[in-house]
């Protein structure tokens, strides 16, 4: 989270770090700030709130020449968001952008202020300037002073510094926080992710962890502890096919229309008429491997829960599911012949990243699920599956939820292929079902305006239940999320057979429980729970392709013959039913508050 572009050249500094930011909002919106330096001097803007407000406030501003330039945009881990706690931080004559949090800050900040330092944020991040300064007035070298300041500080971070009495020059590091570099023809950018350079830069050096060191008009140096490194270059997309709403209110909308063919691109040239091809897995990377652990965060989770279903039912290999958070602190035991798959949609939260790197310390193969090529998880896993849903702008993720069940899906299948788990038939009839996905993510009008009208019935309450049997419950888990994510209203994901053990005490015409009901998987289990809470008067939606006598509404779903195919359709379900309902509170659907859409800090 947060976003980061640095800036050096001759064309408009203003444009170059605002545009890059543009790109970089989803990161974080709680407010946004830029410095730019020429000739020795340094003009600083932020403003709190949408990257908007600091386009207003830059509107007089007009550099013209050669300008080296920072920028950031925030979602506040230390302190409020407010325009001090809002970067570029100052020292006496440096100016600093920060991605990531600094540990050890409070002792260092401790230990500055005895020196005399004074503070004006609450953040961790303005250490590091009042360090760098520190150590330049005892070692009158910019350089070293950099340095030094990267060896005191712990945590992780992706930094970008500028000094008016050094001029000409961003200092940058990199550890456990995204950071590249992009050159294009007289100019240099620093950036969080590709999307600022695409269509300004023609390649891009991809920092690895532990890289610091200086860029200026002439030179880019890279070092990795003393040792020099030389860049890898890799060529950028030419153009940015920059997202537009396309007629849609809200980019998850139109993302949530997208998943038809998102699906489609998932599935080429990998779901055959009779076989499953993964080519970007080499011949024998599954051999040997016994169980599969899988990894994620969010909605990645929740596609890592839905699959664990399918990897144990068809490919019978034994999987477990870890939310990455609590994997990283409680002393997992990581099995040999055990393949570990981190699933991403960024490929670069913090908590994924590092599962992935502690199983790769203890021995683990690798493997991630991701939709970003050129990633931290891409890059740091033993192999990669991208999932191919293009760029999701919307905070609240959906395609990339649709097409990571669906590469979950297609390996389980490929297992299960390798394996012999499926015969011949039974494996032909999955992927027959699984090449009818696209169709059956595609939105039919009548069914969005059923939702859409159906929604403002469900606007209070004092709560919201989604439930759902097997693969339906990770379901259930999604749409519950969806909905608290940009709707702010209370909801829960329940296994439904588990409702009776607790949270049917809550059950009265105001708790609002939304069934997840498949004519394929469970069915009549699933209606006697669903009876249970009907007779406690629980207001109740089904999702169902048929009719439920007492149900208070239903939104029909085609009647499908394999459970996936629900599955599908009810995705599209829940995620219309999460955007109406906020779109009628009036929220920001693609920017809800207090979330960001990569989340970079653990
Ligand atoms: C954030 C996003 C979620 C996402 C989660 C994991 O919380 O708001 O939509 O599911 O991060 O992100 P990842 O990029 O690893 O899938």
């Amino acid at each position: 989270m947060c976003g980061i572009v640095g800036y050096i050249g001759s064309n408009n500094v203003k444009k170059a770090l605002l545009e890059g930011l543009k790109e970089l909002e989803y990161r974080g919106y709680d407010s946004a700030g830029l410095a730019v330096m020429q000739e020795g001097r340094i003009d600083v803007f932020k403003a709190v709130g949408k990257l908007n407000n600091l386009v207003d406030k830059t509107a007089a501003f007009d550099p013209k020449g050669f300008a080296v330039g920072i920028a950031h945009t925030r979602w506040a881990t230390h302190g409020k968001p407010t325009e001090i706690n809002a970067h570029p931080h100052r020292g006496d004559h440096s100016f600093v952008v920060h991605n990531g949090i600094i540990e050890n800050y409070k002792s260092l900040k401790d230990s500055l202020i005895e020196k005399g330092v004074r503070f004006i944020s609450q953040t961790d991040t303005e250490v590091i300037v009042h360090l760098y300064e520190s150590f330049l007035a005892q070692t009158k070298e910019a350089f070293r002073a950099f340095e030094l300041t990267i060896g005191a500080i712990e945590g992780a971070y992706a930094i970008l510094l500028i000094d008016e009495t050094v001029g000409k020059t961003i200092f940058f590091a990199k550890k456990g926080s995204p950071l590249q570099i992009g050159e294009g023809t007289s100019w240099r950018y620093f950036a969080s992710s590709d999307a600022p350079l695409i269509g300004v830069c023609e390649s891009a050096i991809y920092l690895d962890d532990g890289s610091w060191g200086y860029m200026n008009d002439r030179d880019i140096k890279i070092f990795v502890g003393n040792a020099t490194v030389s860049p890898q270059k890799k060529p950028l997309p030419l153009t940015r096919s920059a997202a537009q709403k396309e007629g849609f209110r809200f980019f998850m909308e139109k993302e949530i229309y997208e998943q038809s063919r998102a699906v489609g691109e998932t599935l080429t040239s990998r779901a055959l008429a009779n076989v499953v091809r993964l080519d970007e897995l080499q011949e024998g990377f599954l051999d040997g491997v016994e169980s599969l652990r899988l990894c994620a965060c969010g909605t990645s989770y929740h596609a890592a829960l839905s699959s664990s279903y399918l990897f144990e039912r068809l490919a019978k290999i034994e999987t477990r599911c870890e939310i990455a958070s609590e994997f990283r602190y409680r002393d997992p035991i990581l099995r040999k012949n055990e393949l570990f798959i981190v699933i991403s949609q960024s490929g670069e939260t913090a908590d994924t990243l590092e599962a992935l790197k502690m199983a790769k310390r203890s021995g683990s193969k690798t493997l991630a699920i991701c939709n970003v090529d050129n990633s931290s998880i891409s890059r740091e896993a033993d192999a990669a599956l991208l999932t191919r849903a293009g760029v999701e702008k919307g905070v609240a993720s959906t395609k990339a939820f649709s097409t990571q069940v669906t590469v979950l899906w297609l390996l389980a299948l490929y297992i299960a292929q390798n394996s012999g788990a499926l015969n011949a038939e039974d494996l032909a009839r999955e992927i027959n079902a699984m090449r009818r996905v696209p169709s059956v993510l595609a939105i039919k009008p009548e069914r969005h305006e059923h939702i859409r009208r159906l929604s403002k019935r469900y606007l209070h309450g004092h709560g919201f239940f989604f439930i759902g049997r097997d693969l339906f419950y990770p379901l259930a888990l999604e749409g519950a999320l969806k909905l608290k994510e940009i709707s702010y209203l209370h909801a829960e994901g329940y296994p439904a057979g588990e409702m009776k053990h607790g949270p049917i005490a809550l059950a009265d015409p105001e708790l609002f429980t939304i069934a997840l009901i498949s004519k394929n998987l469970l069915k009549d289990k699933m209606q006697s729970n669903v009876e249970e809470l009907i007779a406690r008067d629980s207001t109740l939606l089904a999702i169902s392709s048929e009719r439920l006598a007492l149900a208070d509404d239903l939104i029909e779903i085609d009647e499908q013959d394999h459970p996936l195919l629900e599955f599908f359709e009810m995705t599209t379900v829940i995620q219309l039913l999460a955007l109406e309902i906020a779109i009628r509170l009036g929220t920001d659907v693609d920017m809800p508050r207090n979330l960001a859409k990569s989340v970079t800090v653990e």
